[in-house]
């Protein structure tokens, strides 16, 4: 759906329920995060409720490095550790913030409202940058749309019940 929609990805095509086959690229080491409503982290670190729809989304970046735990990082230290150009930050925040509007759309055409979700590019071997890893309840936040009920990894990080169930929901809806 999303190179459907002119954002280019790693994907090439799905193999079998557990595999698929992608393009080879090396991994940038940020982890690339929108926020359409406060929560998780956010929530936490600016000490405010969960829940508070944003006029706009936030763009966020963490070095990924687990010995460091994650830091948060901003566009010019991401620059002076030369693990991006100027220009690839660029691309990369208006490429995310396109992903957004695609996979909220997405999303509430299933009934689930998107809250934030994490995800990763890397750069193949002219270059390019294209959006790789994964896209699954892992990554994002999705609560259903009337009920609020959590369909995502909070619901194991939080101990919320059965985690395959929320994420079958998800599926089901997908499938339609
Ligand atoms: P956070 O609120 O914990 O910072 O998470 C923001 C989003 O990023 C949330 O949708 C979960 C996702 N995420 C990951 O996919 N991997 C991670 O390691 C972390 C910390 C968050």
């Amino acid at each position: 759906m999303l190179e459907e929609n002119g954002i280019h990805t790693h994907y090439i095509e799905t193999l079998n329920e557990t595999d698929m086959r992608a393009k080879k690229v090396t991994i940038l080491p940020l982890e690339v995060i929108i926020r359409n409503i406060s929560a998780g982290s956010f929530a936490k670190r600016y000490g405010v409720e969960e829940g508070i729809e944003f006029k706009e989304p936030t763009f966020e970046l963490s070095y990924k490095n687990d010995d460091l735990g994650d830091p948060l990082m901003n566009e010019d230290h991401a620059v002076a550790l030369g693990l991006v150009t100027r220009e690839q930050y660029d691309e990369i925040k208006k490429t995310t913030l396109k992903i957004n509007e695609l996979l909220k759309d997405f999303f509430h055409g299933i009934g689930v409202t998107l809250v934030d979700f994490k995800i990763e590019f890397g750069t193949d071997k002219d270059g390019n940058i294209l959006l790789a890893d994964e896209i699954s309840p892992d990554t994002c936040r999705l609560w259903d749309e009337k009920t609020k009920e959590k369909l995502d990894k909070d619901i194991f990080r939080r101990d919320l019940g059965n985690l395959t169930e929320g994420y079958q929901k998800v599926l089901d809806r997908i499938r339609g």
